[in-house]
């Protein structure tokens, strides 16, 4: 049998990247340093990371046909991740993303449309065939579907030998209340600084432990802080910090997180520790903030 993939479920997107010096004044009209088209959003980028370091990656999201589709379903194909799992919907927009990448501040402003998609459903993901997969990660948006999806994971885990079972985890990213319920599943969860800030927390170790009471015993929590690295609560409730490792200068952060969650999942799929793969995310993400895009981080 082919080696089991990690898969991604959660949005993929068009991001139109204009970088600029510095960011432009409102009703001004300046000129950007560069602009690019770019596969985006955060599964499928986690995909594009996990794919560069090696794991056989297959994403799962919605698609509307059209150009922005065409040029994502290419971009997939480019990078070796697999989209076994094709749901797409006639008649809708393909969401798309205006990102303004300012190197000098190392900031990324989005402008993310998606007017009318419909998230990946529970029945969707009844079509995957959960044999192929060692760990299945989601992005946390349509929650109470997402929870359904993972019940259906836990489930079969139930039936397995142990070395079948699928790792799961979940990300919750945007302070949105729906996601809130997603913290009490996956055997990892990723939450951000954005949500920590949002329920009170001023630093990632404070987040994790903080948070702990809304996870369910036996789960990693995890959270990331930008330039003051990752902290984590393992799942025997130990505490695991690791350093950021910020690049010579600063190029694009954008999809940095994205890129951190993918790092750990990998590591921590390959049977690594969670200090180690706490350590590995920080540092791959550092190396993407060096880079425009994903080319180069490994
Ligand atoms: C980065 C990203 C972009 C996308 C946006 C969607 O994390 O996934 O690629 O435009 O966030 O919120």
């Amino acid at each position: 049998m082919a080696e089991r993939r990690v898969l991604c479920v959660g949005l993929v997107c068009l991001d139109i990247i204009s970088v600029v010096d510095a960011y432009p004044a409102e009703d001004t009209d300046t000129r950007c340093v560069s602009q690019r088209w770019q596969r985006g959003g955060n599964a499928s980028n986690s995909c594009t990371v996990l794919a560069l370091l090696g794991a056989p990656a297959a994403f799962m999201g919605s698609l509307a046909p059209g150009p922005a589709a065409d040029f994502v379903l290419e971009d997939l194909r480019r990078r070796g991740v697999q989209l076994p799992h094709r749901v797409v919907h006639a008649g809708c927009a393909f969401p798309t993303s205006v990102v303004i990448s300012s190197a000098s501040r190392g900031t990324r402003t989005i402008l993310h449309s998606n007017r009318n998609l419909p998230d990946v459903t529970a029945q969707d993901f009844e079509q995957v065939d959960l044999s192929q997969y060692k760990w299945i990660h989601w992005e946390g948006r349509n929650a109470a579907e997402q929870v359904k999806m993972i019940q259906r994971v836990e489930e079969h885990n139930r039936g397995c030998a142990p070395h079948q079972r699928i790792a799961t985890s979940v990300e919750v990213e945007k302070p949105r209340e729906e996601l809130y319920q997603l913290l009490g599943y996956g055997d990892v969860v990723f939450v951000s600084k954005d949500v920590a800030k949002v329920f009170g927390f001023q630093s990632a170790p404070e987040a994790v432990r903080g948070l702990s009471s809304r996870v369910r015993p036996g789960t990693t929590l995890i959270c990331a802080w930008a330039e003051q690295g990752a902290d984590a609560l393992g799942p025997a409730g130990e505490l695991v910090h690791a350093d950021a490792v910020p690049p010579a200068r600063i190029v694009d952060t954008l999809g940095a997180g994205d890129t951190f969650n993918a790092a750990v999942i990998f590591a921590l799929s390959a049977g690594r520790g969670l200090q180690e793969a706490l350590a590995f995310g920080c540092e791959v993400a550092g190396r993407k903030c060096g880079v425009p895009g994903y080319d180069g981080i490994v």
